[in-house]
């Protein structure tokens, strides 16, 4: 592998652990959890991973002595910045307990642990891969682990490999399956337990004892960094609207940071759209507005950020989309018959009548685009519905119009961006550099610990990485009943931008400040060395989540 001066560099970087974490460790135990909603029946499907206690890890005196631990560790899903710190932090948590303890990598996903497709990561190749960003050292994949007979094809070799646990780093959806995963080892007495950890550059995966997936601080950086290069851009030839469209399947937390932290004219949150019933036109109407507004003072140019999720907040879209994410998971074979010519007609003809008019108002493009593969959790892929395009179309007709009727007299010309890949594989920041190690090493502690079904949580994240709080979550604490793939199934309930609190308060706050008056902010790109106050600063949503 060919190394740029950074990665050599930063591969000196020892990520710091929280002080607890550093020695010899014990565990306190809390009281008994439930799940956030649907007792009763997560209670009924998870017989032998509800009501677990909360975990937390003490520093003790006593230096215990451990079996070997032999562990697999499996990346699921998108790829986010630290994932190799996950690793790293667990490889040495599980050699500190023991030495001769191994672990496994299955190869690019879920998919490798039923295809028997592993590697052994030792130390050579973990050292090659520590602080950087990517998840290459073994790949990741969505293969979703849900059937008995794949968790029977794992445990073969799972058993002949010796492994005693299963680490799966995952996002809401891989870690429900890792808790499926781990009730059915349980309920089979198998001797396989499995921890999830937290990760996903979306944000979503966060609650009171989760506060942050990893990835979100050095992703919404990245995207940071480059909102802020083209506002300055933007501010020096003074002709474009930027529409930039940033990464986030559902959740707006990404575009959200991104907007505290480089003040655009625009950021569309699409949480509110949702909660304010906002049809596609209004937000058009808004941003036209914002555009008219800057225009009469002679500034015909500007930022507006729009969440990947955008599409379906909006209510009507979103009745839209859930009829046809039911419909094409039980009519996919028929469908694909049909010639992408009829393909529009045959979907109007099998909707409810008012989402059938919804759907033929849509422009052609976006409403191909919505039946377009599903991912493997029966979701649209919203990464693939250009809505940065679709919005400023709509809004440079909605000017159109105004001119005509000697509203607005400006000049509007547009360009698009999509932010998502570019952040997904950056190296990470220092605080997920640490955190991910953390993560990582408090898994191998729960595994010592003998501990299923929880997911690893580390937390006072806002304050120094050594007064950091290392513990378990019972995954079940975080579920609810959710409909998917058109059934009631129990699921990660999804963290979404809440308007009461303090990140969109701030940010409503501030709004119409930022549309009207030029007050970019340039936030410039990851510093790894330097003062600490350029280097170590958390998200400005967990400062804003964590302030008193
Ligand atoms: P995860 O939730 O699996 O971490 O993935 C998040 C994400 O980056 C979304 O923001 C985006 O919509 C999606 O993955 C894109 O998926 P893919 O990498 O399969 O194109």
């Amino acid at each position: 592998m060919t190394k740029s001066a950074l990665q050599i560099a930063r591969a000196d970087y020892q990520p710091k652990l929280p002080k607890a974490l550093r020695g010899a460790v014990k565990t306190k135990e809390g009281a008994p959890t439930q799940s956030v909603a649907d007792q009763e029946e997560i209670k009924k499907l998870f017989p032998n991973t509800y009501g677990m206690p909360l975990i937390q890890f003490m520093e003790s005196e006593e230096a215990k002595s451990y079996p070997v631990i032999n562990v697999g560790v499996i990346l699921s899903g998108g790829q986010a910045p630290g994932g190799h710190n996950v690793i790293s932090g667990l490889f040495d948590g599980i050699k500190s307990l023991n030495k001769e303890s191994k672990l496994y990598g299955f190869i690019l996903g879920p998919g490798g642990l039923v295809d028997h497709n592993y590697m052994e990561l030792t130390s050579d190749i973990i050292d090659e891969y520590r602080n950087t960003g990517g998840f290459d050292i073994i790949g990741s994949g969505r293969t979703k682990l849900e059937t008995h007979e794949q968790f029977e094809k794992g445990l073969e070799i799972i058993k002949e490999l010796g492994i005693n646990a299963l680490v799966i780093i995952g996002g809401d959806d891989s870690n429900t399956n890792a808790c499926v995963l781990a009730e059915y080892y349980a309920a089979k007495q198998y001797g396989v337990q499995v921890i999830g950890c937290p990760k996903t550059i979306d944000g979503d995966l966060k609650n009171e004892m989760i506060e942050a997936s990893f990835g979100f601080d050095t992703a919404c950086k990245v995207y940071s960094e480059v909102i802020g290069n083209i506002q300055r851009d933007c501010n020096s030839a003074r002709k474009y609207w930027h529409f930039i469209k940033l990464m986030g399947r559902s959740a707006s937390h990404i575009a959200l940071e991104c907007a505290l932290q480089t003040q655009p004219n625009v950021c569309i949150i699409s949480e509110e759209v949702e909660e304010k019933d906002m049809s596609l036109d209004d937000v058009v109407t808004y941003i036209a507005e914002v555009v008219a507004n800057r225009a009469a003072q002679g500034n015909n140019f500007g930022t507006v950020l729009i969440p990947e999720g955008l599409i379906e907040f909006i209510p009507a879209m979103k009745s839209l989309i859930a009829e046809l994410n039911d419909f094409l998971a039980h009519n996919a074979e028929e469908f694909s018959q049909i010639k992408k010519s009829r393909q529009r007609d045959y979907i109007i003809s099998k909707l409810s009548k008012e989402n059938a008019e919804v759907y033929a108002s849509l422009p052609e493009g976006v409403a191909r685009q919505l039946t377009l593969d599903r991912d493997p959790h029966g979701n649209v892929q919203v990464s693939l519905i250009e809505t940065e395009k679709l919005l400023s179309d709509m809004v440079g007709v909605k000017l159109a119009q105004w001119k005509e009727e000697g509203k607005y007299t400006g000049k509007f010309a547009a360009q698009h961006h999509f932010f998502g890949y570019e952040g997904r594989c950056a190296a990470p920041s220092n605080f997920d550099a640490d955190y991910c190690y953390s993560l990582g090493y408090t898994a191998s502690l729960l595994i010592a610990d003998g501990k299923t079904g929880y997911m690893s949580s580390v937390r006072n994240t806002t304050a120094p990485a050594e007064e950091w709080i290392a513990g378990g979550v019972p995954i079940t604490m975080m579920m609810n009943m959710e409909r998917r793939h058109g059934e009631m199934k129990p699921v990660i309930q999804k963290a979404l931008v809440k308007l009461d609190g303090k990140p969109f308060q701030t940010f409503a706050s501030k709004r119409n400040e930022w549309a009207e008056v030029t007050d970019y902010v340039y936030p410039g790109p990851i510093q790894y060395f330097g003062p600490t106050e350029v280097c170590d600063q958390p998200t400005k949503t967990l400062q804003l989540e964590q302030s008193k």
